[in-house]
């Protein structure tokens, strides 16, 4: 198995972990359910599409026999239909009381493979479910991982990347060199080999009442629960011993009462493992965050975190911190709705659409769902884009770029549109649907007119197992995590950065565009932080929106790159403020659209430093000989616009045919702020906490 790189990674806030250990804290297996139910219940509002739990099996009288069965039920859905399930389960005597137990439970977000109960987690080492984990998070090297354990005989039964996992660390048991290995030197064995983004909780029947959790580039904290003091409020990590001899090096430091955290007068414990506080809050707001490449383990009562290695600059202990919200407090926190939680994750989520995808060291793209039709689209008549609304503008967005770099005619079209021409479709077209969701209508449509056709159907889809994503030949998932807000805004930048990985893709054998490939690339690796700097701009935007929110009317103007950035910030706004705007090409304004300008109208324009620079300026003198007084987006290093305009929204510069990522966002936060101005309905949620130590 290759030992290959630990970068640091983002992670999408979707999917939830939550587990729940009862040390001589006695249960019913009634009461475990209830907890981890609820649990699930409040992750719920991050998005999922199916659930599952693994509890201790068994119906006997004593914990210890009962912990050498695991029990799993998992089911596609709402929780309310796992909740269902569990009650349907005939086998299971809820009365059973436990002593100590370790309940895992996990909602989640299909990525590798359909939602059903087979690819939900807790994912299992063996039919004996002698390991399971639940994982939040991409493990890019799962394949590799896959082959090798397949060279050993294990055998797979989902389409999952966690399955890996689980079978890795029973191959890792399998194999120790020690019956005295511990749990957490397993798990440490086991994400030593993990390459991409995870947190994880395991539980084993080998180690009955124990539990191990780790992360690296998600969120994992452990809440606390005890009547009695703690040991310690600071839980020192211990290092691996880094001895000479190879077998201290497999040894870990002693446990005891200086190295562990546990109740010191009497033993009864709890503890809650979420990828989420929000979670854990009804419980108890003692919370331990832990930090990427902790191994935390509960053992006898006793949670101990191990790191592999001292770092510089790592601080050597975990503190318990103090929540100092009530529930409520944290679900409203910072963001207040979904669409503003979405905009603000999208330094992450282009991050998860290009993970595993760009390699920024070679300067290279490769597409998994792509590989095997590349040489067939390459010798395509035309490419045509298929799709509503704001993925119609991810179309439009990146339209220019794919006829540069893969010299076809590219044909964008408004799905419903596309049907009512009954356009002519051939066999050497390829014909993209480009979904969020993977179930519009229109866009569903025309993928069969297609088909009927003999055209070769790609789909551009966040949705894995969604109707997009099942019917076509092939496709990308752009992977930017659950989108729940109504108003499309993260699957936008993504879906804009999957065409861009695409248009890579299709040109990375043409040695005249290699320049070109490279400054791209090399564009998108820094992409992720001029969003974030983009979304700095949000007490600006909040500002401005203030001013316009009692307008009836707002014109956005813009060519070239950003045309689709006009209209795709006139759709927020129509969509969710209620308030009539209007995308307009500014090559058009001479023909009539300037005839609305005038001192009074609110104007927004796009002008960015690249080839339609100057066009984009005279345009600019258009709108002021109106006596409009444009709000100008522009690049933060273009004085000359910002000298000549009233008023500037100042982005950093990108590469040109990236430029219109960071161009939409600050439309996106208007659209935002002005719904919330105009009084519309926001709906309470957040990711955020407040933390004392
Ligand atoms: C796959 C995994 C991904 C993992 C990577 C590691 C899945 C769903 N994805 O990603 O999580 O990190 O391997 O190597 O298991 N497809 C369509 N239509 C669409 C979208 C996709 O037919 O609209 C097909 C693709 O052609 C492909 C499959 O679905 O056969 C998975 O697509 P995608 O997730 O994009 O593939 P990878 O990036 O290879
Ligand atoms: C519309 C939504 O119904 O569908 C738009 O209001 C969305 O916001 C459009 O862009 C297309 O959706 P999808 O899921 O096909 O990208």
């Amino acid at each position: 198995i290759s030992k290959k790189n630990k970068k640091k990674h983002f992670l999408s806030l979707s999917e939830g972990i939550f587990a729940y250990l009862n040390y001589h804290v006695p249960r019913t297996r009634r009461e475990i359910l209830e907890v981890l139910i609820k649990g699930l219940h409040r992750l719920e509002y991050r998005g999922y599409d199916s659930a599952g739990v693994g509890i201790d099996g068994g119906n006997s009288k004593e914990w210890e026999t009962n912990s050498k069965n695991i029990h799993l039920i998992k089911q596609t859905g709402k929780v309310k239909a796992l909740d269902e399930e569990i009650h349907r389960q005939q086998d299971v005597d809820l009365d059973v009381e436990f002593d100590v137990h370790l309940g895992i439970a996990h909602t989640r977000w299909a990525t590798h493979g359909v939602p059903s109960p087979v690819n939900s987690h807790p994912q299992r080492s063996d039919k004996n479910n002698e390991f399971i984990v639940i994982h939040n998070g991409i493990i890019t090297n799962y394949k590799d991982l896959k082959k090798f354990l397949e060279s050993k005989g294990y055998e797979f039964e989902s389409e999952t990347d966690t399955e890996t996992i689980a079978k890795l660390v029973k191959y890792m048991y399998d194999n120790r060199e020690s019956d005295a290995i511990t749990f957490a030197t397993l798990v440490e064995q086991v994400t030593q080999q993990l390459e991409g983004a995870f947190a994880l909780v395991f539980k084993s029947v080998h180690y009955p009442g124990e539990a191990v959790g780790s992360r690296r580039g998600g969120p994992l904290l452990i809440g606390v629960r005890s009547d009695h003091k703690f040991s310690t409020d600071h839980i020192p990590i211990l290092y691996r011993s880094s001895g000479k001899d190879k077998k201290s090096c497999n040894t870990l430091p002693r446990m005891d009462e200086d190295t562990c955290l546990f109740p010191v007068d009497e033993k009864a414990v709890e503890y809650y493992f979420a990828s989420d506080a929000s979670a854990v809050i009804e419980h108890t707001n003692r919370v331990i965050f832990l930090e990427d490449d902790d191994i935390a383990a509960v053992r006898d009562g006793h949670l101990s975190i191990h790191r592999i290695k001292r770092t510089a600059g790592d601080h050597p202990a975990r503190a318990i911190q103090t929540l100092q919200m009530e529930l409520q407090q944290i679900m409203k926190g910072n963001f207040s709705s979904f669409m503003q939680k979405e905009i603000f994750e999208q330094p992450e989520s282009v991050v998860n659409t290009m993970r595993g995808r760009v390699n920024f060291e070679n300067n290279t793209v490769i597409l998994g769902g792509l590989k095997d039709h590349i040489k067939e689209i390459q010798r395509c008549r035309r490419l045509i884009m298929i799709a509503c609304g704001t993925s119609y503008h991810a179309g439009v967005a990146t339209r220019q770029v794919l006829e540069e770099l893969t010299e076809l005619p590219v044909m964008v079209e408004l799905a419903s549109d596309f049907l009512d021409r009954n356009t002519p479709v051939f066999r050497d077209d390829v014909c993209f649907f480009i979904s969020q969701s993977g179930e519009t209508a229109d866009s569903l449509l025309a993928l069969r007119y297609c088909k009927e056709r003999g055209a070769l159907t790609v789909g551009i889809t966040n949705t894995v197992g969604s109707s997009v994503s099942r019917e076509t030949d092939c496709g990308v998932h752009i992977n930017a995590g659950p989108e729940i807000g109504v108003a499309s805004t993260k699957a936008y930048t993504s879906q804009f950065v999957a065409l861009i990985m695409f248009a890579l893709l299709m040109c990375d054998d043409r040695i005249s565009v290699q320049p070109r490939r490279r400054e791209i690339i090399q564009g998108l690796k820094v992409l992720p932080d001029l969003i974030k700097e983009v979304l700095s701009l949000d007490e600006e935007i909040q500002k401005l929106a203030a001013e316009l929110y009692q307008q009836k009317s707002v014109l956005i103007m813009g060519r070239g790159y950003h045309y689709a950035t006009c209209l795709e910030g006139a759709l927020k706004i129509k969509e969710i403020t209620y308030m009539h705007s209007e995308g307009i090409l500014a090559g058009e304004l001479k023909h009539g659209p300037l005839a609305l300008v005038d001192k009074l109208m609110p104007v927004i324009m796009i002008i960015m430093r690249d080839h339609t620079y100057t066009k984009c300026q005279n345009a600019l003198q258009q709108v002021v000989a109106r006596q409009g007084r444009p709000i100008v987006i522009c690049d933060k290093e273009d004085y000359e616009t910002i000298k000549n305009s009233s008023r500037t929204i100042k982005v950093p510069h990108s590469v040109d045919c990236l430029q219109g990522i960071l161009s939409v966002i600050p439309l996106q936060l208007l659209s935002f702020h002005l719904a919330v101005l105009r009084g519309y309905d926001v709906r309470l949620f957040s990711t955020h906490f407040h933390l004392t130590s």
